[in-house]
């Protein structure tokens, strides 16, 4: 019988709960306190050797701390982020830096000079070229493919299952958003007699090898055999055969035009993250929802951390947050486990400062086991005063 992701929140300063944890953690996510905003129970005057060091032995944990494929994310905003690469690099090594993350939130600052809008997420790796070595992929769904894959769903509709009305309707829909759709999606504008949306890409060979196929195809009205490409066909009889079957073949008006193979939108829906993106900051009105949690200065975004989280650790992740603050990451494992059925747990660190842990974790944590019915234990273990605040 399986039984509910125990989640662990545990009550102190981090660092002293970091020094006590054994067990190796598959994903840090790391939120430090930055941009205070003037919230600051003890001096923290925001220079480079306050911060790092604050910073610097809470993350000496880290090595210790994550198991050989492990994954650390960290938020971080301008001021910071290059304190926090030169911190990491030391402890991580330069080598195990997978990239920065550009999140572009759109902003409340009201400076005069320039509005910064963005945030980062930065992300290393204990072993990165051990990584590699698995063959690991990551994938996330690529910005705006539902968007049309819906809208060609809707023309198809429309066009009552007639794919030239259907086409005609997708493209007029199209055309106003060509120059905002990132290029490699908008060559999707093809809908076939099922009603999928393609794209047509060349058949060739890239280089001359015997398993390729070489087998001249018949025009289905013609019957006549149409050109072959040079370097003979991308894939095998066997698998030309298959897409023949699947009618991923695409046939010119005569045998006189070279078949084309047929991409389908729904099959490549997913691709390779991108280092920037734009996804206006949703966090505050969130947890604006949760019955009875006060006000907390910048939550993270469940959605944003979902969709990072998903990408770089197995849905049975152990997730470790020493600055788990509203408990955004336990909500994150939480939806994460209910839409896939994984069992990621939270091991999360919350300081014991002003009234957080009544007035906005304990809701947050109350209503999230209410949706998602994951229990969530919590252990005092430290009472000392805090050291730094956000
Ligand atoms: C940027 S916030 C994290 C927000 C969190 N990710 C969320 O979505 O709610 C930083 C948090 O770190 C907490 N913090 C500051 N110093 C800490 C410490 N020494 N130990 C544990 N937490 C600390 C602050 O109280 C604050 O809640």
């Amino acid at each position: 019988m399986s039984t509910s992701p125990q989640h662990t929140v545990r009550v102190g300063d981090n660092l002293d709960v970091l020094a006590t944890l054994t067990e190796p953690f598959d994903l840090i996510y790391l939120d430090p306190p930055y941009n205070t905003g003037g919230r600051v129970v003890q001096a923290y005057t925001d220079r480079f050797d306050d911060w790092t060091g604050f910073m610097a032995p809470r993350l000496v944990h880290l090595p210790r701390l994550l198991t050989e494929a492990g994954i650390v994310i960290a938020s971080i905003d301008d001021r910071e982020v290059h304190h926090l690469r030169v911190l990491l690099d030391d402890l991580l090594g330069a080598h195990n830096h997978v990239g920065t993350i550009v999140w572009d939130g759109s902003t409340i600052n009201a400076n005069h000079l320039l509005s910064v809008s963005h945030d980062y997420l930065v992300i290393y790796a204990k072993d990165l070229a051990a990584i590699k070595a698995t063959g690991t992929r990551w994938r996330q769904e690529r910005p705006d493919a539902s968007t049309m894959l819906e809208a060609a769903d809707s023309a198809w509709r429309a066009g009552h299952g007639n794919a030239d009305e259907a086409q005609k309707r997708f493209r007029a829909w199209l055309l106003p958003r060509r120059a905002v759709l990132p290029r490699g999606l908008t060559e999707y504008d093809r809908i076939d007699e099922n009603g999928s949306l393609y794209r047509v890409s060349d058949p060739g060979a890239p280089s001359e090898q015997a398993s390729r196929s070489f087998r001249p195809l018949q025009h289905p009205v013609t019957g006549r055999d149409c050109p072959v490409p040079k370097r003979g066909w991308r894939m095998n009889d066997a698998s030309m055969d298959r897409m023949l079957e699947e009618g991923r073949i695409e046939f010119g008006p005569d045998h006189t035009t070279q078949p084309k193979l047929k991409r389908m939108l729904q099959d490549n829906a997913t691709a390779v993250p991108r280092s920037v993106f734009r996804q206006e900051r949703e966090g505050a009105r969130h947890l604006a929802r949760v019955e009875g949690a006060a006000a907390f200065p910048f939550p993270k975004d469940v959605d944003v951390l979902a969709r990072w989280f998903d990408t770089v650790a197995a849905d049975n992740a152990r997730i470790l947050d020493p600055f788990l603050g509203s408990g955004t990451t336990l909500e994150v494992a939480m939806a994460l486990n209910a839409a896939d059925g994984g069992e990621r747990t939270v091991t999360g660190v919350v300081l014991d400062e002003g009234r957080i842990i009544e007035d906005v974790l304990r809701p947050r944590i109350r209503h999230c086991e209410q949706v998602y019915g994951e229990p969530v234990a919590t252990s005092h273990e430290d009472r000392r005063t805090p050291t730094v605040v956000a």
